[in-house]
């Protein structure tokens, strides 16, 4: 048995993935292979890879016995390990029944977690891997955009995720209002599918409006920073806590805090940013921003304070320290991070993603 799991294949700059690694892996495993043999495919590959994958092997070494199975993980970067250990369902798609009772077999020790076992054709295991992240990225999209909805009308998004939530059949999880989604996953998958859809003249809109939707979300988060600040941060110092695509990774791909930042730099702002894990590959991807030493360190002489990324070091600052600091006493919090009655306690005017926005001066 052998896996094949290059990593995420990175896209191509038409938008489709770049699957020369997992076409060479095959080559490889062909030339090697003895006796019957399953091949796994991890990575999250379009809906025909597997096909190609047999057809490299079958092509390189005619006589190889080979059984290509696909079996897509559905890990989140950080909390891999759990995820394994109890997943929610453990999906395989085999073209060839040899490869069932294998497959039964790797995943037997975590069958006392019983974690069900979906045994479906090669090309729809592929595709369900895209359609979950789709799916996620897509029920982030449409919380992100009630948010927006609640501070007009002034209802309050934790509520109203809270209130659908709890309905099983919406489910309370990845309903977290925020900056956008990132990373190196929903950005890439979501797009994918999108393009293979298209290609197969069966465009699916809801996905396409979600990636055009985080795309222009990202920088907007921006401009709620800049018309806090009343409207213009030119010459003016914004201090970002969080870099990082999500808290607990040193992960910057697709992070909201890039585009963020560049616009914020754009309308004339000087940056200064900490991340617990992030600063060394936010080195990399983003010029003129001073990285402080601590939340306390980038708060000198900031006209706003913005949460980016909720890290759980972000999650009880001392705010009275904060505030001496700062020039002015404004928090933009696009995690939720903190109560409102909290903050005017301390004398903030303090912004937020989807909750009422009445804001309570010191
Ligand atoms: C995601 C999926 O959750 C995994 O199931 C999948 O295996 C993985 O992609 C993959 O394809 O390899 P990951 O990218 O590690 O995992 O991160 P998530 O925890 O899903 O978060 C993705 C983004 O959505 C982050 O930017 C996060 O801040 C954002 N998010 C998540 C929200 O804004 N709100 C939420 O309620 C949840």
């Amino acid at each position: 048995m052998v896996f094949i799991a290059v990593g995420t294949p990175s896209r191509r700059g038409d938008g489709h993935a770049d699957l020369s690694y997992v076409y060479g892996a095959s080559k490889e495993i062909a030339e090697a292979v003895q006796g019957f043999t399953v091949v796994v495919t991890k990575s999250t590959v379009p809906v025909g890879t597997g096909d190609e994958v047999e057809r490299i092997i079958r092509e390189t070494n005619p006589a190889a016995d080979v059984a290509v199975v696909s079996n897509p993980e559905f890990l989140r970067e950080g909390a891999a390990i759990s995820d394994f250990k109890r997943p929610d369902r453990i999906v395989v798609g085999i073209e060839d029944e040899r490869a069932r009772e294998v497959m039964n077999d790797v995943y037997r020790p975590l069958f006392l977690n019983a974690a069900p076992m979906l045994f479906t054709a090669r090309r729809t295991s592929e595709l369900i891997k895209y359609a979950a992240n789709a799916f996620l990225a897509m029920k982030i999209t449409f919380i992100n955009e009630v948010a927006d909805l609640c501070e007009m009308v002034g209802a309050n998004v934790q509520d109203v995720a809270r209130g659908i939530g709890l309905d099983n059949r919406i489910g309370a999880k990845f309903l977290h209002a925020g900056p956008g989604y990132g990373g190196s996953c929903f950005p890439k998958d979501t797009l994918a599918l999108v393009k293979t859809a298209q290609d197969f003249g069966t465009p699916i809109r809801l996905v396409e409006t979600t990636v055009a939707v985080n795309d222009q979300r990202k920088r907007a988060m921006a401009r709620k920073v800049i018309n806090a600040c009343g409207g213009n941060v030119r010459g003016e110092t914004i201090a970002v806590l969080g870099l990082t695509f999500k808290p607990n990774t040193d992960d910057m791909r697709e992070a909201p805090s890039l585009s963020i930042i560049q616009a914020l730099q754009d309308a004339g702002a000087d940056v200064r940013a900490y991340d617990p894990e992030g600063m060394e590959n936010a080195r990399k991807l983003l010029d003129n921003v001073h990285y402080g030493r601590s939340p306390y360190d980038v708060a000198e002489g900031a006209s706003a304070l913005v949460i980016v990324t909720e890290w759980d070091a972000f999650r009880a600052l001392d705010f009275d320290r904060i505030k001496q600091a700062m020039k002015q006493p404004i928090v933009v919090d696009l995690r939720n991070v903190y109560r409102r009655e909290e903050m005017a306690r301390h004398g903030f005017r303090y912004l937020t993603i989807g909750r009422p926005q009445e804001e309570i001066l010191p």
